[in-house]
């Protein structure tokens, strides 16, 4: 992820301060383009200007735990605008983040392409069903977390030997086509709809807890405290090979 530069560390610390000169600054700095992403995904004025004011009161209220660690605007690429990639757009933008989301159309359907959002992300969430994941860009993603959320399906998929006869997993298929990428498999064994729904704050009493499996360490502490922002605790399960559990 994309470490701050000198300026917005500076920022950062007014903010954690409380700093109102600092938060009118952000506020500024962030409005139209948090706006011009929710106004995208809602299509309606008058509710984009409501959840825009609505991220920045969530933004002031939590910065005190923000790490400093990523770049305010730490962006969420999508490749896969559908039941899952919309659930976790919204989740995202909601908790302040910038979303680029893509489908197999490209730009005219939604608001890039699976290589915009590849470029973009910081962290990159493919959530297209699994036939496809060859068609995922490779380049722009080396380096980077890659959530994987798909699962094998092979009434859609057709049949995948590698899988069937158990030698592979299919989050060691997406790291195998990235393999210069960390990629962690998260948020599949959640019903999409239920992402908006089931998160509560940390330390609720029975709070949903989410499974995932990766091989880099760092990559799943990062996608643990992603999580956790979002309304959930986290499983590990340990490595990608382990994957086929979850
Ligand atoms: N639905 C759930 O509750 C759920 C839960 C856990 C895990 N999963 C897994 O998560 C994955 C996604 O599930 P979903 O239900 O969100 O699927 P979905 O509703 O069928 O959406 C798939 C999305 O991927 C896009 N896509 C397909 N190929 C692409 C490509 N080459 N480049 C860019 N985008 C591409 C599709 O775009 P087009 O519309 O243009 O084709 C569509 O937006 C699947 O592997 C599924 O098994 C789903």
């Amino acid at each position: 992820m994309s470490p701050p530069d000198e300026a917005e560390t500076q920022l950062i610390e007014r903010l954690v301060r409380r700093d109102e000169r600092a938060f009118n600054e952000l506020v500024r700095a962030h409005q139209g383009r948090v706006f011009g992403l929710v106004l995208r995904m809602l299509g309606n004025r008058a509710e984009a200007e409501d959840v825009t004011q609505e991220v920045f009161v969530q933004v002031f209220k939590a910065i005190g735990s923000f790490r400093g660690e990523s770049k305010l605007s730490t962006t969420i690429g999508l490749i896969g605008a559908g039941h899952i990639g919309n659930q976790v757009a919204r989740l995202a933008v909601a908790n302040g983040y910038e979303v680029v989301i893509s489908n197999s159309r490209g730009p005219r359907a939604r608001a890039g392409t699976a290589l915009d959002a590849a470029k973009a992300g910081d962290i990159v969430v493919v959530t297209v069903p699994l036939k496809n994941y060859r068609a995922i860009p490779v380049e722009p993603l080396a380096g980077k977390i890659v959530i994987d959320t798909n699962n094998y399906c092979p009434q859609r998929d057709g049949h995948i030997p590698e899988i069937d006869d158990e030698s592979t997993t299919t989050s060691e298929l997406l790291q195998r086509h990235l393999p210069t990428s960390k990629v962690v498999k998260g948020f599949n064994h959640i019903y999409a709809a239920d992402l908006t729904t089931h998160g509560q704050p940390a330390g609720s009493k029975n709070r949903r807890a989410l499974v995932i499996a990766g091989d880099d360490k760092e990559a799943k502490a990062t996608v643990t405290h992603w999580l956790d922002q979002f309304g959930f605790d986290t499983v590990d399960a340990g490595p990608l090979s382990e994957g086929w559990r979850i």
